[in-house]
């Protein structure tokens, strides 16, 4: 009994110290140049996974998704741990699940630097990275011990796939194959992102006979990766700017595809809510504040048009409880964040897991 109180104030205060830690590491990371203070970060996070001590999602409001119970609705969107090295640190974190990539078949180091600006009074970020990624074969490597370690139990891990920029659009579709077929033992769930501005053409993806061919040789292709067993979910990521006969089109294809689910949306290029700024006119998509009107109004728009029984996951511009309770309340069955991550660090997850499980 005496041991067990020991052992809770022990827990209360490493938890405390924990957090003054991350909290200032933090606040030395968002005062480094973008790309320097991404790298140092995923180095720290890498580092703290490698430590021992507990894997696991916060407890928050627990949520049916993809065939799992979470045990919470807050994940890490894509593209901040791009090459799955920093895994077991995110999800020491405590976020209910955690998407890594976007990964393409062969490794590539994206657009030229600088690629990546902080638009701090708007809470915003561009980036126009271009998938700098090291390839599946080092991300299955790594994925592999990941799992092999066992301490991955009970945070759902997502893979998101895209193309290489060299190969030819009409060819797409063999690299969303590709990743799915080297990875498929690994992940949880994979995303099919056909939404980043910054591969060219990528967007087209999106649209008519090309998603079709998509979605119809993706699905071919889990069935057949399942060899009988239940399959891996696959998702489709879209962007934000996208008109109302689009969406409408988008949402009748996935339901005949039955594809298990929607993650709404990658990052914007529209600027009306940055003019003036001296990076407003980067290259690149924008992502934060800016976003969360926009991506909740796709998500509404989304969730009326879908089969009820297909999730949607809600991200773009999520910092705060009321956001969070927002993005919910239009229709997402969970959330992802990214620029709020890198904003307020760490710490902001245990918020958001409280603000989801008993909002005002
Ligand atoms: C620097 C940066 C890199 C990103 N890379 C990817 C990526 O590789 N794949 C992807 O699907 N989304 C990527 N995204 C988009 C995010 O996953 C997310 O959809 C978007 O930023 C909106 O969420 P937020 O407002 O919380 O940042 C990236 C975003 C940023 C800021």
């Amino acid at each position: 009994m005496c041991s067990d109180a020991a052992n809770a104030l022990g827990q209360l205060g490493w938890k405390r110290y924990t957090r003054v830690m991350l909290k200032l590491a933090q606040n030395i990371l968002i005062n480094l140049p973008p790309e320097l203070s991404h790298n140092a970060a995923i180095n720290g996070l890498n580092a703290m996974g490698q430590l021992p001590g507990p894997v696991r999602p916060l407890e928050g409001k627990k949520v049916a998704f993809l065939g799992r119970e979470l045990a919470n609705p807050i994940g890490l969107a894509a593209g901040l741990d791009k090459d799955a090295q920093a895994v077991l640190g995110l999800a020491k974190v405590g976020f209910g699940f955690v998407e890594v990539g976007t990964v393409t078949p062969r490794p590539q180091p994206g657009n030229p630097k600088p690629r990546l600006f902080r638009l701090k009074e708007h809470s915003a970020l561009i980036n126009r990275m271009g998938f700098n990624n090291q390839g599946v074969d080092a991300m299955a490597g790594r994925l592999e011990r990941v799992r092999q370690s066992g301490r991955l139990s009970s945070t759902l891990l997502g893979v998101n796939l895209g193309k290489n920029k060299d190969t030819p659009l009409e060819c797409a579709t063999d690299d969303y194959l590709i990743g799915m077929t080297r990875l498929y033992a690994l992940a949880d769930y994979f995303t099919l992102n056909l939404s980043s501005p910054n591969t060219p053409g990528l967007r087209q993806l999106q649209h008519g006979g090309a998603l079709a061919e998509l979605l119809g040789r993706v699905k071919e292709a889990q069935q057949r990766l399942a060899n009988g067993r239940s399959v891996v979910p696959v998702l489709l990521k879209v962007a934000p700017d996208l008109d109302d006969e689009d969406i409408d089109s988008i949402a009748t294809q996935l339901a005949a595809s039955e594809l298990e689910g929607l993650i709404a949306t990658n990052t914007t290029l529209e600027r009306r809510a940055v003019q003036g700024h001296v990076h407003a006119d980067e290259a690149g998509g924008l992502s934060g504040a800016p976003l969360t009107q926009k991506s909740a109004d796709v998500v509404r728009k989304f969730r009326a048009k879908l089969p009820a029984n297909m999730p949607i996951v809600g991200v773009g511009g999520i910092s705060t409880p009321d956001n969070a309770v927002a993005m919910l309340a239009a229709g997402a069955k969970v959330l992802q964040i990214y620029s709020s991550f890198i904003y307020e660090g760490p710490n902001l997850v245990q918020k958001l897991v409280t603000g989801t499980d008993n909002p005002k």
